[in-house]
């Protein structure tokens, strides 16, 4: 299925159709359209987003109250992070607390959410990317000594956890690959019984070439430079970094005393070192 660019809109059933309008038109911030403008036999109501999107409000008898659970059943809204600080401080003024987020051991660096649930216990999440989630981090490590060569037999996987990488010894050599994920900046972990690294903010996949596999079009995971000393140490340069669209031998360095990285036809990224942050309350 393809989208003519984006999807029309979202029908939610409400018991009492004054209350909740009122919700999405003063606390949500939805415009209202009207009532009973569309082709239904109970009550509703027509509310507008400032995009082409529309919210229905069906009153019926019985709303399914929300799992006490939790459960994962919730609708969200990506905001850009001005829009999500003018709505943090929006909300708040009306008396809702939005530091609650119960996911928020799973979220990737510069990822921010709020929740909030609708008069009938409707969970909605409110959510940005700060630019954070899609800057370069250096861990401050600097070279990382990684051991000799015969340390790593091919095939092996190695995690620098200081470092935040991979040492990878495949067939062609060694690769260093970044443990942030290029999704948004998730550390992913290496999953030897599937053999790949996997990152559980959102579910990115990447092979042992560090190249993404699934349909979110993430770039390759990043490399950093290997160098092999002339005692046949493997160091890794953790304050440097490499784009890249795909995996290609000549990235690997050889098992050799005194091979090191050639990141010729590879893009150096400017790296951030200083530790990410949440936008301060005052940057409304
Ligand atoms: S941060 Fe989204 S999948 Fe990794």
């Amino acid at each position: 299925m393809s989208l003519d660019g984006a999807f029309s809109h979202l029908t939610i059933e409400v018991s009492d159709l004054d209350k909740s309008e009122a919700f999405y038109r003063d606390v949500i911030g939805l415009d209202v359209l009207g009532r009973n403008l569309v082709a239904e036999n109970r009550p509703t109501s027509l509310l507008a987003m400032n995009t082409r999107q529309r919210v229905l409000l069906v009153e019926v008898p019985d709303v399914p109250p929300y799992p006490a659970s939790g459960g994962s059943i919730h609708h969200a809204w990506l905001l850009n992070i001005d829009q999500f600080i003018r709505a943090r401080d929006r909300l708040e003024a009306l008396g809702y607390e939005t530091g609650i987020d119960p996911r928020q051991s799973f979220r990737a660096v510069g990822e921010y959410n709020m929740d909030i649930h609708d008069p009938d216990g409707n969970r909605f999440q409110i959510q940005a990317f700060g630019e954070e989630a899609t800057e370069v981090l250096a861990s401050g490590a600097g070279t990382v000594a990684c051991g000799r060569i015969e340390d790593f037999p091919v095939g092996s996987v190695t995690r620098f956890a200081e470092g935040r990488f991979f040492l990878v010894r495949n067939d062609d050599g060694f690769l260093a690959l970044s443990a942030w994920c290029t999704h948004k900046n998730g550390i992913t972990i290496w999953q030897k019984e599937s053999w790949h690294f996997y990152c559980p903010f959102h579910g990115a996949k990447f092979d042992r070439g560090g190249c993404y596999k699934g349909h979110m079009g993430c770039a390759p995971l990043r490399l950093n430079p290997v160098s092999i000393g002339g005692d046949g140490t493997v160091s890794v340069d953790t304050d440097r970094f490499y784009a890249r669209d795909r995996y290609d031998p000549a990235q690997a360095v050889a098992p050799r005393p005194g091979a090191e990285f050639d990141g010729t036809g590879l893009e150096p990224l400017t790296v951030s070192y200083d530790k990410p942050t949440p936008r301060k309350r005052s940057h409304g």
